[in-house]
């Protein structure tokens, strides 16, 4: 009993852990991917280039929007849309899709995020912080089920 319990614990810090790594390996690739797609046009904080500064966008927009603003502008665009039709007649020329996959797209939002004004202090608290924190709590609920049931299974033998 005594065991299992411990190896349990060990087995959900470690998940957790793993999660806590993974998440803040999405906003490094995001980086990765705004430095070589993004940077020809957008600045973080340094005003604009041929689009608009990216500063705060995380907070200023919607999260669904801005996955289809960097995903599908030309749709966003034939839509319809009145912010993506705004920001087109303001900088006058529409940004181009780049073919960047539901996967990067929230990698580069995860990056954008973080860098808003508090740098990499804010990619590990704000983003990250609940949903790494919901995931945890999900996983450790499984390992006590897993190990209550192993639990009562090796108690039952005993008796
Ligand atoms: C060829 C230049 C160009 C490139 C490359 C480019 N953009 Fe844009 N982007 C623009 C222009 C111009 C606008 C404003 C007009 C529009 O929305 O079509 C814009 C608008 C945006 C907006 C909306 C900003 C707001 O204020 O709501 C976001 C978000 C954005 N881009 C993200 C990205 C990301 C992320 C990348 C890289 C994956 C990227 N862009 C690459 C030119 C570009």
């Amino acid at each position: 009993m005594h065991g299992i319990r411990k190896i349990f614990a060990i087995g959900s810090i470690v998940v957790c852990f793993a999660v806590l790594v993974y998440a803040q390996g999405d906003s490094k690739e995001g980086e990765t991917i705004f430095s070589s797609k993004c940077t020809a046009c957008h600045t973080i904080g340094g005003g604009k280039l041929i689009g608009p500064d990216l500063s705060g966008v995380t907070e200023k927009r919607e999260e669904a929007w801005l996955k289809r603003q960097i995903k599908e502008p030309d749709k966003l665009l034939a839509e319809g849309d009145p912010i993506a039709n705004g920001l087109l007649k303001e900088f006058g020329v529409p940004m181009a899709p780049l073919g960047l996959n539901d996967a990067e797209v929230e990698n580069v939002i995860a990056f954008l995020k973080g860098s808003g004004e508090g740098g990499e202090t804010q990619v590990q608290t704000s983003s990250y912080f609940l949903p790494t924190l919901l995931i945890s709590f999900l996983i450790i609920i499984l390992f006590t089920i897993i190990g209550l049931k192993s639990g009562r299974k090796n108690s039952s033998v005993t008796i």
